[in-house]
């Protein structure tokens, strides 16, 4: 991904760029305990998920070996190790969302969006998460595509919401 973004002078000085704020971040909690949470924290908004040359460099800068590192991200399900789409969906299954028909929802997204939970469409617009209870459930069903809520959503209205998109 990064030396995707390597290929022209923009994407050089954008990886260059988040590599330094990276470092700046590693620095700034370096001495701290726990030090390892924030610092993921700055990666993940940074790229959108953590990628492995960046972790290989936090483990390096921590004295932490790899294996404590993915323990972290990967108990936390705010941490994503994989790129995610530029519009990650979240559609609720929670109880009142599933009474409602959610199900049927996350199936007709898949279907429109070619992808399963978990998956990343091939242009990389979206990627489909299913979620617990987003605390809309008067809403039911619900989704969250990026910060805008979309609830009492029926496989019928899926198709237009992703159009507007
Ligand atoms: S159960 Fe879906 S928003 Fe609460």
């Amino acid at each position: 991904m990064e030396q995707q973004q390597a290929s022209s002078c923009g994407g050089v000085a954008e990886a260059d760029e988040k590599r330094i704020r990276v470092q700046s971040a590693i620095s700034q909690f370096k001495m701290m305990k726990g030090a390892l949470i924030p610092i993921l924290h700055e990666i993940q908004d940074l790229y959108g998920y953590l990628p492995e040359p960046v972790l290989q460099m936090v483990a390096a800068e921590l004295n932490l070996p790899m294996s404590e590192i993915y323990g972290v991200a990967s108990f936390y399900h705010f941490f994503s190790l994989t790129p995610k789409g530029e519009n990650v969906v979240h559609l609720c299954l929670g109880t009142a969302c599933y009474i409602k028909g959610a199900q049927a929802v996350l199936d007709r997204l898949s279907t429109e969006l070619k992808v399963p939970v978990q998956g990343t469409t091939e242009d990389n617009k979206f990627t489909l998460e299913a979620t617990r209870c987003l605390g809309a459930c008067g809403l039911a069903p619900v989704m969250t595509i990026g910060e805008k809520v979309h609830g009492r959503l029926t496989p019928n209205t899926i198709p237009k919401i992703l159009k507007g998109i």
